[in-house]
């Protein structure tokens, strides 16, 4: 095999970007991460795999960790996100099931349970959380010019990787350079206190999302899907991805579950009807809660009102809320 044929089977395991070596010695293959953590399960798949693949060869997997000289310490491992205690990830595994509207009414969802909650808007392919809480342009500078200063829309704080960049200049992130941003926007806001960060992450699965997975200390990740097979399959893949990464999922949310007639009041299920409930328990998985597919939840935030802010008494409101109380419980 070629060093891109074993690149290619390694990053099935770990992110591309911290291989920094690949060598073959005789009849041993040497793969050497730099500043990654191991997970000891992962690298033992990955060997298993190769070996599998060049049964001649011994194969090793090491990681070094590069010196930082100046300071004398080791290399970060986890971005530092000064004064917020739990970070928790909105994540799908396919675009467009309605991921960033899950992320804004959770995180006024978390406030409304007396949590004080920040949202950062990580999604570098469709920024839209700003529109979704009713802001733009870019953040204010403090005085001594070094952080940004969040938004605070309906009592949470807010920043959002849109605002860093000319919404009418469609941008190619490169994975370190969109990792960069983000890294930025979360280490060098000046957060205050906060009990709880929502991150709404980029769709997928691929190298972005799991070095994120990897720089981020998530206290976990909720995946929202729609009930259809196709979403649910991106779903499962969300779940693994994290899993391997060793990233704890807090659980799975059906977004537009059901439909309910408001002329009838009859429920139809479009999209089919417990589809994540199932997916969830198959792999022993939290279900965390339906949300309708209701256009008064797509008009709000369209209009820069999230439900959750605009009719505090509306029952998706309460379904939000619903999902908020399980993972307050869950991340204690
Ligand atoms: N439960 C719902 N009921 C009705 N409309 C919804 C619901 N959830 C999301 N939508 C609408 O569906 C569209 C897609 O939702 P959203 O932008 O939240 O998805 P996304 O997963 O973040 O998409 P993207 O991958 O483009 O970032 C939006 O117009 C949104 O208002
Ligand atoms: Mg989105």
């Amino acid at each position: 095999m070629t060093d891109t044929e074993i690149t290619a089977i390694a990053e099935q395991y770990y992110p591309r970007n911290f291989i920094s070596n690949i060598k073959i010695l005789g009849k041993r293959v040497i793969i050497e991460y730099k500043n990654l953590a191991e997970n000891p399960k992962i690298t033992t798949e990955l060997k298993q795999k190769l070996s599998e693949l060049m049964p001649e060869y011994k194969v090793s997997v090491i990681f070094v960790e590069e010196k930082n000289t100046n300071l004398g310490v080791q290399a970060i491992e986890k971005w530092k996100v000064t004064g917020v205690k739990n970070i928790i990830g909105v994540a799908s595994g396919k675009g467009g099931v309605g991921k960033s509207t899950t992320a804004v009414n959770l995180a006024l969802a978390l406030a409304n349970c007396g949590k004080r909650v920040a949202l950062v808007d990580a999604d570098i392919y469709g920024p839209s959380v700003p529109t979704m809480l009713g802001y733009e342009g870019a953040p204010l500078i403090t005085n001594d010019g070094e952080h940004f200063l969040p938004f605070r829309e309906y009592g949470i704080e807010s920043i959002s990787i849109g605002s860093l960049i000319d919404r009418n200049t469609p941008l190619i992130w490169r994975g370190a350079k969109a990792c960069g941003a983000i890294e930025q926007l979360m280490t060098e806001t000046d957060w205050g206190e906060i009990d709880i960060m929502v991150i709404d992450m980029p769709p997928g699965t691929g190298d972005i999302l799991i070095t994120l997975s990897q720089r981020v200390d998530f206290a976990g990740i909720v995946i929202v899907s729609t009930p259809q097979d196709i979403a649910l399959i991106d779903a499962i893949k969300g779940v693994n991805m994290f899993k391997k990464t060793g990233t704890t999922v807090l659980g799975i949310v059906e977004n537009m579950s059901y439909f309910v007639c408001p002329h009838c009041g009859e429920r139809a299920d479009i999209f089919g009807h417990n589809g994540a409930k199932q997916t969830a328990e198959s792999m022993g998985e939290t279900f965390l809660g339906a949300i309708p597919l209701e256009p008064e939840i797509r008009r709000t935030s369209d209009a820069g009102t999230p439900i959750v802010a605009a009719n505090p008494d509306s029952p998706h409101t309460k379904a939000y809320e619903e999902i908020a109380q399980k993972i307050i419980q869950r991340i204690g």
